[in-house]
């Protein structure tokens, strides 16, 4: 079984990258990203290939090399999906807001949307690839909506795969050319053999591990659980270290070396953000519930538990060292979104210190380079200030233009994302413009301390036991 056409439903962060580079390394493919947002397809349809919907490096070239050849992004959902031999589902799978497990489970009312426009659209045999991430036997639940569908109509016959992605944003190109490994999980061999031939255009035969449903289904979760859970194992640690004059990166560097750890993903700072980690493992931890596995629940949410604390720590810290108080005190915050070289700022941890600020009635100038700022004010739920409301007391936000804007007048800048551009700033410059005393709370422990220091600033790194 030869694929020709491909349809992947779902224009976001991963259908987007995801399709473009198979559409670069198959030629021969037709491949067909769509979606019912209007304005998205519009994006990735712009010519000005700056302006693509989603910001990832390396992304413009290879939407260039392939859009008008055999890359194609539309609305005309169905119609794709008639035309398609495989239809990738790659819809978003948010966190479930209300109902039988809000707050925990995932919300698949898209997935199943898309389950039922294969089931009505689709044309002879259609291989279904869940993308998007999904509990532990959602397979199932598509399988059975397309069954009853072919049950309609016998020329139609249907195999679904799951085939989650493991890309990270900012690096999403380097992740999807270069792919540690990539799985699929399925039932039916011809089918699976079918998504590994794409795949061989351009990763090697032994990075193509074959499993089946429900292992490839959990094995994406618990990728991220354990991701997470390093991350909340080091910033816990962070934590330890400032209480007691360690240096987190230190320990970091002495545990990293052991090869059973390795140095990876053992960057304190001010917590994961991201769309996926806290969905994902609180996903993960209603299945352990509903499975009848309360301890394993308490184990994984233990993760999320130290990351909201860790956020709400640091927002504190920055009150506690300002001597109890900012209320009217302008701060300013270098990076929104929640990781660099990303526009993204969905669970960005940004978001949860700037609104502790805020309610203390803090002023923010806050800086990004990719950020809008609307994206901003639906974050903080609060429209940016026309000016600094100082006497009110009232916390309020405003867009800075550059660093040196947002720094005018604070007593105290927050490194909350670890773009380049704030690794090598001119400190003595910036601190010339603030009021002293001025504080630098890095939490992403990128600027240089000694220079931070002979620049007159107080220094706050986190981590750090020596400040
Ligand atoms: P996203 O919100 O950026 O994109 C999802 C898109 O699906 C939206 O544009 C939406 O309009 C579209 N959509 C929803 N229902 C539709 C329907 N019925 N028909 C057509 N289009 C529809 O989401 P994303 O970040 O790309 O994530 C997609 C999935 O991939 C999620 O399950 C996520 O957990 C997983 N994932 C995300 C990442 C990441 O880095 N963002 C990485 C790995 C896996
Ligand atoms: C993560 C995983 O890395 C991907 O493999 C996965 O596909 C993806 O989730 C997903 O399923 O959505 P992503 O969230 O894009 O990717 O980015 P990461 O690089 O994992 O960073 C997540 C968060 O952890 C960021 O806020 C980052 O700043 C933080 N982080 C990461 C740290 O605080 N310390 C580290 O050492 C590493």
């Amino acid at each position: 079984m030869t694929i020709q056409r491909i349809c992947c439903i779902g224009a976001g962060y991963v259908g987007g990258p995801t399709m473009a580079v198979i559409a670069d390394r198959c030629p021969e493919i037709e491949v067909t990203v769509v979606d019912i947002n209007q304005a998205r397809i519009d994006a990735w349809n712009d010519a000005d290939l700056s302006r693509l919907p989603v910001y990832e490096p390396g992304l413009d070239a290879v939407v260039g090399r392939a859009r008008g050849r055999n890359l194609t992004f539309s609305t005309a959902v169905e119609a794709t999906v008639a035309s398609a031999d495989m239809v990738f589902i790659s819809v978003n799978t948010p966190t479930k807001t209300k109902g039988l497990g809000a707050g925990q489970a995932s919300d698949l009312r898209w997935v199943e949307a898309c389950a039922r426009t294969v089931a009505k659209a689709a044309t002879g045999h259609t291989i279904v690839v869940e993308k998007s991430t999904l509990p532990v036997r959602t397979a199932a639940a598509i399988k059975t909506i397309l069954e009853a569908a072919q049950e309609d109509d016998q020329q139609r016959c249907f195999s679904v795969l799951s085939n989650p992605e493991f890309l990270a944003e900012g690096t999403a190109i380097r992740d999807l050319e270069a792919p540690d490994r990539v799985l699929i999980g399925g039932e039916d061999a011809a089918s699976i053999e079918a998504l590994a031939a794409v795949y061989s255009h351009w990763v090697d035969e032994a990075k193509i591990l074959r499993t089946n449903l429900w292992s490839s289904e959990l094995s994406k979760l618990t990728a991220n659980a354990f991701l997470a859970q390093r991350i909340s194992s080091i910033n816990s640690v962070a934590a330890l270290c400032e209480a007691t004059g360690a240096d987190v990166r230190e320990v970091a560097r002495a545990i990293g070396t052991d090869s059973r750890i390795g140095p990876k993903f053992l960057n304190a700072g001010p917590g994961f953000g991201g769309s996926c980690f806290q969905k994902d493992i609180l996903n993960l931890v209603y299945l352990c519930r509903h499975f009848g596995l309360p301890e394993v629940a308490d184990y994984w949410e233990s993760v999320v538990a130290l990351n909201t604390w860790q956020q709400h720590r640091i927002a504190q810290l920055v009150v506690q060292k300002l001597f109890g108080t900012v209320t009217g005190k302008r701060l300013a915050i270098f990076g929104f979104a929640f990781k660099a070289d990303t526009n993204d700022t969905r669970e960005a941890p940004a978001i949860r210190i700037c609104g502790d600020l805020l309610e203390e009635g803090a002023q923010l100038a806050i800086h990004d380079p990719k950020v809008e700022p609307a994206q901003m004010a639906r974050d903080l739920k609060q429209e940016a200030a026309a000016a600094a409301d100082v006497l009110s007391g009232t916390g309020s936000w405003a867009l800075a233009e550059s660093v040196e804007e947002a720094v005018s007048g604070a007593d105290a800048v927050l490194i909350l994302t670890e773009w380049n551009v704030y690794r090598n700033l001119n400190w003595a410059e910036l601190a010339g413009r603030m009021r002293k005393p001025a504080w630098l709370f890095d939490a992403r422990a990128v600027a240089d301390p000694a220079v931070v220091r002979a620049a007159g600033l107080t220094l706050w790194r986190v981590g750090d036991g020596e400040d």
